[in-house]
Parts: structure tokens; C-alpha cells; sequence
């Protein structure tokens, strides 16, 4: 199939190079003309494991293009998906690189004679496309709904594992309040093996907000875990959910094994069971304040995602203040930040939790220093403009002198760090805090630093 695809961000330049690695003919268009320069050079511009080799591949074999000419990639494609961004603005979507995008797409649609769909892969709340989307490509392209089609297509990715996502799906959701748009739409898709759900418009875009809201919920469940256990004292919150993740039903045994020692499954959704300063990213904080923001605005007020939301802003602030009392304040004391990408494998800074750690720690007074292999220029940009920071140029730099070392990213190169050379390198029985679990206490300790993690507090009695 012929496919363009509106915005070649995270999300619009993985699908293009995907689908034209599966067959399809791609034209990405973005506004932003270095964009569209380094991808035509082969440069991603964005940091994604694999991206950059895909896109030269395909690039080469001239089945992925891209421009700055929206008009053009929709008259010379039979398929077009919308993939700008969909903010957030005071808590609800904010829709209007949905509505420009679609204006656009309309206005060239104009002049087509042939059948076309639109499809939206932007996450946007049910009722967008079928209340807002075609309403506007009626009015702006002078044609009935049915003469083109109309197909929302949430995107399930992740940053990190994008490209393996997109190519190995584990469902692709195509909504379509009628059948012609889905059969063209299809068959976009039709190299790859997963089950395909077919339902209406608005339910697709549902699935995409019931999606994230749980794994959302997941990891403020296990934040209030972890704050319970801090509270109570001597209880490991990483224990805990250790025992909750033996659990048959989160773990179950593979076919045939004869122990439950061995032979289990680890699904995924196991990693959202895990305490730690709180998500972020480009999705989960803005989706599910969207998310409720329509549900009240329809008349029902969403008790536990609003209790979701509301741990995961504390979550972070919480960890600075159990910094802050063990340090006798932050006034003047160093404080080193490890990793401001919401997560490894991302240059995405988007709503991470480094954000408010950063910012309550240069709001007490510390000096920080911050370091991140590949997220330092977009926190420097989006992020940190007017906040007084020290920008290091490896891990170490970073800790050097510091009081305390805040890890708020699980980069590989943070996990496995020799403690004893931070020891040596920072001030004497300086802290590990431990914002992602994911180091032993008993090992930090043996370093002659201090250890303060996420759901672990030793009782005042012991
Ligand atoms: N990033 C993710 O992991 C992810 C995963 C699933 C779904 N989503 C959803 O996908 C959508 C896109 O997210 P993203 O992370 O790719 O955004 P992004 O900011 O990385 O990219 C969007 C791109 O769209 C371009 N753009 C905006 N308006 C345009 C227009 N009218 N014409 C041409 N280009 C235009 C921007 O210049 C930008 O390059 C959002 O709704 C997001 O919620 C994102």
C-alpha cells in the first residue's frame, strides 16, 4: 500500500520505516524542516535502538521518504496517518496538531478523486474521531464521510523496544464504524501475525486509555506499597512484590514443569509491579489526566485513576524529603542526578520524574549535578532553560564530591557501577538513593556509602 503518515516523531517515523520495511511505500511529512533533512540523510532525530539502520535500509531501496509537503504525500498515497502529538493542557487533550494535522490532510483530500482513509494513530480520547476528526475532514475537504474512510489506530509501542513492538505487535486495534475503511485499512498490516481487533471508532481509542491507565495503576499500586512499607519499617517493598509476583496467576508455570521453581512464565506486565520514583514519559502522565478530565466532564469522577495521578506526583517528592531529613537538609549540599530520560533506551524527557527531583532539590538549596548518556541536550532545551544545574559529561563527573547520588534512570552503565569507585569519588558515607530499586543495600553499605531506597526504611526500633 501506499501510506503517508502526518508527523515523524516517535511514533510517525517508527510506523513509516516499519511499514515500509514489511512492504508498504511510506512518505513520513513533518513541519520541522531539520527534521525532515536528517531523516533524508539517514540520521534519526530521534534516539531509538535499531531505528537508524532501518531507515538507511529502506531509504536505499527507496520504499521510505519523507517531506515537508503534506498536500504532495496525501495525493501520492492511498492511506494517511495522523501521528502529531496530542499534549495535555490543564489536564484534558489538547487537540490542536489534531485538528491542523486534519485540516491539512482534508484540503488536499480536495482535489483527490480516488478512495482514501484517514486513519488516526494519534492517542486521542473516544469520541475524537468520530466527533471532531470527520467533521473536520467533511467540512475542510468538501466531501461526505463514505467517500473517504475513517479508521482510528492507536499505537501500542514503547520507547526502548519500538521497532520490536511495531514489527512483532502483540495486537493491532483498528476502530471503523464501517467496513470498507477497515478492509482498505487492513491491509496495511497484512504481513503481520497478531490478532487484529476490529471494533467501532471509539472503542479503539478506549483501548488505548484502558491500556495505559493500568499499567499506570500498577505502578502507583506499588508505590503506595512501597510507601506503606517505609511507614511500618523493616519490610522490603522489592520483597513484597516478589511475593505478590509468585503468585500463579501473575507468574504461571509453563506447560509441563514439574516445579514451580522453575518453569514459569514472566510476562511483561511484571515489570509494572515494581516500586520506584514514579513514571513518566510522553504517555502515561498525559493520558490518564485526559482520561478522567472526559470521564468527569461526561458526569462520572474517576476515584482511583485521580488516586493514581496523585501518588505518582507525590512519588518523587517523597524520596527528596526522606533525602532532605537524612541530610539535615539540602541547603549547599551536593546532590548528583542520574538519568533524566524517563526510562533506558530513550533520549524522551518528556514529564519525567528527574523533573520535580531536580527541581525540589534546587528549590532547598542543593547544587546539582545532573548526567544522562543520551537525554542531556533535551533536558538542557525542554527542561532545565532557567534552572541553575551542572550539565556532567560522564556518570562519575557527575557524582564527584557529591553528598548524595540520586539514580532516577535504570541506564545498564548505572545499575552495574562499581561502588567502591563511587565511594571514592564522592564525600565520605555519601548516599545511594536508590529512586529505581535496582541495586543490593548490603553491597552500597559495603562501600562505606549509605543506602536510601524506595520502600525501605529501617525501623527506629531495630
Ligand atoms: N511516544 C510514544 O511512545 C507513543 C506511544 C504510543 C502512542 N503515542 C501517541 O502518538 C502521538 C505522537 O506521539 P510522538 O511521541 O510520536 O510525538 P512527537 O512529538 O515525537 O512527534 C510528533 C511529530 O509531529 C510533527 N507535527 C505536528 N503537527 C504536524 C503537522 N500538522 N504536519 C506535519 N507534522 C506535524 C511534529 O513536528 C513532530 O515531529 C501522540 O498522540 C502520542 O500520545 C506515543
Amino acid at each position: 500500500m501506499r501510506i503517508s503518515i502526518i508527523g515523524a516523531g516517535y511514533v510517525g517515523l517508527v510506523s513509516g520505516v516499519c511499514l515500509s520495511e514489511v512492504g508498504n511505500r511510506v512518505i513520513c511529512v513533518d513541519r520541522i524542516p531539520e527534521r525532515v533533512q536528517s531523516i533524508l540523510h539517514g540520521i534519526s532525530p530521534i534516539y531509538e535502538p535499531g531505528l537508524e539502520d532501518l531507515l538507511r535500509r529502506n531509504l536505499k531501496n527507496r520504499r521510505f521518504t519523507a517531506t515537508q509537503d503534506l498536500a504532495r504525500a496525501v495525493k501520492e498515497s492511498d492511506i494517511t496517518l495522523i501521528a502529531v502529538p496530542t499534549p495535555s493542557r490543564n489536564g484534558a487533550i489538547d487537540l490542536r496538531y489534531v485538528r491542523a494535522a486534519t485540516r491539512e490532510v482534508g484540503h488536499a483530500l480536495r482535489s483527490k478523486r480516488a478512495f482514501h482513509v484517514v486513519a488516526v494513530k494519534s492517542t486521542v480520547v473516544p469520541s475524537t474521531s468520530d466527533t471532531i476528526v470527520r467533521p473536520l475532514l467533511q467540512e475542510s475537504s468538501g466531501k461526505k464521510a463514505g467517500e473517504f474512510g475513517l479508521c482510528a489506530n492507536p499505537e501500542f509501542l514503547k520507547e526502548g523496544d519500538a521497532i520490536k513492538d511495531f514489527l512483532r505487535p502483540d495486537r493491532i486495534v483498528i476502530g471503523s464504524d464501517e467496513e470498507r475503511s477497515f478492509r482498505v485499512f487492513k491491509k496495511i498490516y497484512s504481513r503481520f501475525h497478531c490478532p487484529i481487533l476490529h471494533t467501532n471508532l471509539r472503542t479503539a481509542e478506549m483501548i488505548k486509555y484502558a491500556a495505559n491507565s493500568l499499567l499506570a495503576s500498577l505502578i502507583s499500586y506499588s508505590n503506595e506499597i512501597a510507601s506503606i512499607a517505609e511507614a511500618v519499617g523493616d519490610v522490603d517493598v522489592v520483597d513484597v512484590l516478589r511475593g505478590v509476583h509468585l503468585d500463579a496467576r501473575l507468574t504461571p508455570f509453563l506447560e509441563g514443569a514439574v516445579s514451580s521453581l522453575r518453569g514459569r512464565l514472566s510476562p511483561g506486565i511484571i515489570s509494572y509491579l515494581k516500586a520506584g520514583c514514579g513514571y513518566g514519559g510522553s504517555c502515561l502522565p498525559k493520558d490518564v489526566p485526559a482520561l478522567c478530565t472526559l470521564a468527569e466532564k461526561r458526569g462520572y469522577e474517576p476515584g482511583l485513576l485521580r488516586s493514581v495521578i496523585s501518588i505518582n506526583q507525590q512519588q518523587p517528592l517523597r524520596l527528596m524529603k526522606r533525602l532532605s531529613h537524612e541530610l539535615g537538609g539540602l541547603r549547599s549540599k551536593k546532590v548528583a542526578v542520574w538519568g533524566i530520560a524517563f526510562k533506558p533506551d530513550t533520549d524522551d524527557v518528556r514529564d519525567t520524574p528527574a523533573k520535580p527531583i531536580v527541581d525540589s532539590l534546587v528549590q532547598a538549596g542543593a547544587k546539582v549535578s545532573v548526567y544522562d548518556p543520551f537525554g542531556l541536550e533535551a533536558a538542557r532545551k525542554t527542561l532545565f532553560q532557567d534552572t541553575p544545574l551542572t550539565y556532567a559529561q560522564t556518570q562519575f563527573e557527575a557524582a564527584a564530591g557529591a553528598h548524595a547520588l540520586v539514580v532516577v534512570t535504570s541506564w545498564p552503565q548505572f545499575v552495574n557501577v562499581d561502588f567502591r569507585k563511587l565511594a571514592s569519588l564522592m564525600k565520605k558515607r555519601a548516599f545511594i538513593v536508590d529512586g529505581r530499586r535496582v541495586y543490593e543495600r548490603w553491597s552500597v553499605l559495603a562501600a562505606g556509602l549509605r543506602y536510601l531506597g524506595v520502600g525501605y526504611r529501617e525501623s527506629e526500633a531495630a
